[in-house]
């Protein structure tokens, strides 16, 4: 006998876990604070009980991650409906966990990934996980805003062509900044050469649910979209969601790699956050959606309006620049002669407005469901505030293309091969060994197994001399490098 269809609305994930936070037992199981009891005070004093009651683990009435038969499985299938998915996996290691588990569905030791320069580190951490080689392709470069946007169906079909063998295609959907490229396109030519597209949808997990928003990377064509929920939805940090749909890529090959590469012991609120923000997409997107367009609307024409400042826009799409999500506030400051990171220091110190990504120009705001009317009203008065004390002279700064270089070994072999320090001026034409990304965004610079290049090493120091942070960098900072021996 069938079971019943689940009503629209459920929460079936949040109510197993509510039913047994509200259930006594007497706990010999892990986490060992038993249900907040054994929790520090000052923790419980500031957090309340509450949340430690939900802090459970993955018993029977709430099923089981890897091996999902009830709560979560249905949880994830009405993720998967409201998404457009075959089927959907709840993460509790982010957007990053997902890149990873589907490099490693689709590649392995030696074989060609075709991916985007402007990947984030964690699709390189995936190469590096399968052995896979990276192919960088170059994404389109708008020139006034210093900004990378997507590689062009052009680009790819180029690629295709030099790299027969290649395995997969991964692009984003959209970038950092919102920007989409033309996806359809792309998974088409993709599909063409009988190839999975995976698409870093980190940043997309709102789109798709509203005419005034861009499509989503599944409505696009994508076989495997990894989703932030906690970046733009009402999720938990870490919170995320790996889609899958059509025959392309091996549902079996994703839960093995998820099952590698997560936690035994994934944290409920997480997967129970989840399982509330697709309710509430479900139930009210379109509304939240609507709000938070007319929120960016509002905040785009006061800061278009402040004398020097200009904000992000695609009014017709063009190569790489296809798209842009509404939500996505990026704030060119450059004219007032400061930096963007200068002026982030500023806007938190003098006016707790915090952005969410600094560069050398500019400032990316992410608006989302979770703002409001005040929100905005208190990030355009800081602005008008500062305006006074913009200089006169516009900065001067040089354009920070990624640099395109070749690999000489694949990044897993360049990561564990044997090292040996040269100093800076000796560095050019050495072997990188580490993964160097400013972060955020979290786009590496130099990847293990680059040939090191004076330009790569002045991206760097450009970043670090305009307050910037390099992950991968050790105290030496660019002094002392460490290269293949
Ligand atoms: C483009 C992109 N992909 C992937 C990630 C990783 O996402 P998460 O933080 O959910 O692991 C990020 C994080 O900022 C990102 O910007």
């Amino acid at each position: 006998m069938t079971e019943p269809a689940p009503p629209p609305y459920s929460l079936p994930l949040f109510s197993a876990l509510q039913r047994l936070a509200e259930s006594k037992d007497y706990p010999f199981y892990a986490p060992g604070h038993k249900r907040g009891r054994g929790i520090a005070p000052e923790l419980l004093q500031a957090w309340g009980a509450d949340v430690f009651r939900y802090d459970l683990p993955e018993l029977p009435e709430f099923d089981n991650l890897f091996c999902p038969s009830g709560a979560i499985a249905e949880a994830q299938a009405l993720a998967a409906q409201v998404w457009g998915a075959d089927q959907t996996w709840f993460l509790v290691n982010g957007s990053t966990v997902g890149l990873q588990a589907a490099i490693l569905a689709v590649c392995g030791e030696g074989d060609k990934l075709l991916l985007s320069r402007n990947s984030h580190s964690s699709a390189l951490a995936g190469a590096i996980l399968a052995g896979a080689e990276p192919i960088f392709l170059a994404p389109e470069v708008d020139p006034e805003w210093d900004l990378a946007g997507s590689f062009t169906p052009e680009t790819l079909a180029e690629a295709l062509k030099a790299h027969p063998d290649a395995k997969a295609v991964l692009a984003l959907c959209p970038n950092y900044q919102g920007v989409g490229g033309d996806l359809k396109k792309i998974a088409e030519l993709t599909h063409a050469q009988g190839l999975p597209l995976i698409a870093d949808g980190a940043h997309g997990a709102h789109l798709g649910f509203h005419p005034g928003f861009p499509p989503g990377a599944l409505q696009q064509g994508a076989d495997v979209v990894v989703q932030s929920a906690h970046k733009t939805l009402g999720a938990l940090s870490q919170a995320a969601l790996l889609h899958l749909q059509g025959f392309r890529v091996s549902p079996q090959r994703l839960s093995q790699a998820l099952q590698l590469l997560q936690s035994t012991s994934p944290n409920a609120l997480l997967l129970a956050s989840l399982d509330g923000a697709r309710s509430q997409l479900q139930r009210d997107g379109a509304a939240l959606m609507e709000r938070t367009l007319k929120l960016a609307q509002s905040a785009r024409r006061a800061l278009n309006a402040i004398p020097g400042l200009k904000c992000l826009q695609i009014p017709e799409p063009r190569p790489g620049f296809h798209s842009l999500d509404p939500s996505r506030l990026t704030v060119d400051v450059s004219a007032w002669g400061l930096t963007g990171f200068e002026i982030d220091d500023l806007l938190r110190q003098q006016f707790q407005v915090t952005a969410e990504l600094p560069t050398l120009r500019q400032l990316t705001f992410i608006l989302s469901l979770g703002n409001c009317e005040g929100d905005i009203a208190a990030l355009t008065q800081a602005f008008k505030s500062l305006a006074p004390s913009a200089k006169t002279a516009p900065l001067i700064l040089p354009n920070l293309t990624l640099p395109l270089t070749k690999f000489a070994l694949t990044p897993r072999q360049a990561i564990w091969a044997p090292r040996e320090q040269a100093v800076r001026a000796q560095a050019p034409g050495r072997i990188n060994t580490r993964l160097l990304c400013p972060y955020p965004p979290g786009i590496p610079i130099l990847v293990p197994g680059e040939v090191i290049t004076a330009e790569a090493i002045d991206y760097l120091e450009t970043i670090l001399d305009a307050g910037g942070a390099v992950n991968g960098l050790d105290s030496q900072g660019l002094d002392v490098w460490e290269v293949v021996a």
